[in-house]
This record gives C-alpha cells, sequence and structure tokens, in this order.
C-alpha cells in the first residue's frame, strides 16, 4: 500500500498564523503537525508516502522532511496548483499510486488512536474511519440506517443528517483515480472526496470503521490548542517520529 499526505489548502481559518507558513508546518506541542498524520501511516508499515503541497511551500516541506530516509520510507513530493478539493489528491497521484491500494491522510488530521492493524487489514474497496462529533455541519457525514449500515455521504450538511463524521484517512484500492476522474466540481467548485466514496457505497464496497479516541481536524484556533493539549499528554508516546 501507498500513502499520500494532503498538505496543501489555503488555511484561511487560521490567519495570520497561516499568512507566511503552511498550516501544516505550525507547531503541535513539540513536533510540526504534519508528523501526526506521517506518523500514522508510517505506523501502518507504509514505505512510500506522496506529499501533495501548495507551490509557495514546497520548499519549506523539502527542507523539513527531505527524502524520508532517516524515517525508513520514500517521500515523493507533487504540487497542487490551486485547492481544487480532496478528491484531487487520486488526480495529482495518479502514476504514484499506479495499480496501489492507498491510504490518504490530511495534513491537519491528527489521531490518538493506533489504526494500523485498521490499515493493514484492507482488503479492496474503500474503507473510512467515522466519529460521532458535535459539529457534523464542518465534516463529510455519513448516514447510517437502521441497520447501521451507512446509507449515504455527504459534505457538510447544513440541516441535521447523522452526528457521525468522516475523519480524514481514507484508504482506497486504485479505482479510487477512475471514480475521481468522473467527477463533477460540486456547489463549492471542489472535487469531494465523498462523491469517490459514494462510488464505493453504490457498489457496496465500503466499510465504515470508527474512531474512539480523539481526532482532530486542527484548522481552528480551538481545534490546534486542543491539538496541543492531547499531544502533550496522550501522543507523544505513540510517535515513531
Ligand atoms: P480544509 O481545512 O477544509 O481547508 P484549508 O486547509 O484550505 O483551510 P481553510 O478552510 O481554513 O481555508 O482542508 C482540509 C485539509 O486538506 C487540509 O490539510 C488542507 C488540505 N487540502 C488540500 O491540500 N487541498 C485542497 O484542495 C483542500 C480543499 C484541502
Amino acid at each position: 500500500m501507498k500513502g499520500i499526505v494532503l498538505s496543501g489548502g489555503s488555511g484561511t481559518r487560521l490567519r495570520p498564523l497561516t499568512k507566511i507558513t503552511s498550516k501544516q508546518l505550525l507547531p503541535v506541542y513539540d513536533r510540526p503537525m504534519i508528523y501526526y498524520p506521517l506518523n500514522t501511516l508510517i505506523k501502518a508499515g507504509i514505505k512510500e508516502i506522496l506529499i501533495i503541497v501548495a507551490p509557495e511551500r514546497a520548499g519549506d516541506y523539502l527542507n523539513l522532511l527531505g527524502s524520508g530516509k532517516q524515517w525508513g520510507v520514500k517521500f515523493t513530493y507533487e504540487i497542487q496548483d490551486e485547492p481544487g478539493g480532496l478528491a484531487q489528491a487520486f488526480l495529482i497521484g495518479e502514476n504514484f499510486i499506479d495499480d496501489d491500494d492507498v491510504a490518504l491522510i490530511l495534513g491537519d488530521n491528527i489521531f490518538e488512536d493506533d489504526l494500523a492493524t485498521e490499515i493493514k487489514s484492507f482488503s479492496g474497496g474503500a474503507k473510512v474511519f467515522a466519529k460521532s462529533v458535535p459539529d457534523p455541519e464542518r465534516f463529510g457525514v455519513v448516514k447510517f440506517n437502521e441497520q447501521q449500515q451507512a446509507e449515504r455521504l455527504v459534505e457538510k450538511p447544513q440541516e441535521f443528517l447523522s452526528s457521525y463524521a468522516v475523519t480524514g484517512l481514507y484508504v482506497c484500492d486504485a479505482r479510487a483515480v477512475g471514480f475521481a476522474k468522473e467527477l463533477k466540481p460540486s456547489a463549492r467548485g471542489e472535487l469531494e472526496i465523498v462523491d469517490v466514496l459514494n462510488k464505493y457505497l453504490e457498489r457496496n464496497e465500503l466499510t465504515v470503521g470508527s474512531v474512539t479516541g480523539e481526532w482532530l481536524d486542527a484548522g481552528t484556533f480551538d481545534s490546534l490548542l486542543r491539538a496541543q493539549i492531547i499531544a502533550k499528554d496522550h501522543l507523544t508516546k505513540n510517535m515513531i517520529i
């Protein structure tokens, strides 16, 4: 399996912190934010990792992370010219993914759980991890039917649909690239990851696991502060990088 860390975007909600640097390079306690999602992939035994960055920050990522050799992995870098949506990662990563499975993780997502076993046990289709949250309107959400099977995924629903957010780790087989190619930009002008996932769901090939520990999308001041606290109290022991 290969890994992709999607680490572009604009980080507008964290301005002025993100005026001169990338959100995912900001400190989360004693490490840059991107170390946490990278750690999730490296702990799962993934050796080839593509890091997708915004053009203005590419040099900073290279300086910080280099080849990956220091951690026994190989980093490749690609530029995302404009933040055109999470599903663009599969298009930018097409050659890198080739015919392999891929674990895509967002560069600002921090998981307390060790998901290595969940990632390693992937066996085709797509697998996501849901967590009940108080503010589901901020995320892609998954609605379950009475049998607790996933019924539909919707990006940032304006009306309440479900409290289960789809967290920012998506494990997919190589068909994700073809599915992403079929997408049209949504009303907000982005290629939506939920649209790729719904294609697996329609085929009965989407598995929804759960996240039991804390999960943070560290993209707001409050979630960044919370991330610092859990990093200090709980995460350091899980880190291998
Ligand atoms: P968001 O937090 O939704 O977007 P953002 O980082 O641009 O921040 P803001 O809304 O405050 O302007 O993105 C989630 C993650 O995905 C984050 O790590 C950035 C990354 N991302 C990309 O790399 N490319 C994209 O096209 C998008 C939409 C997000």
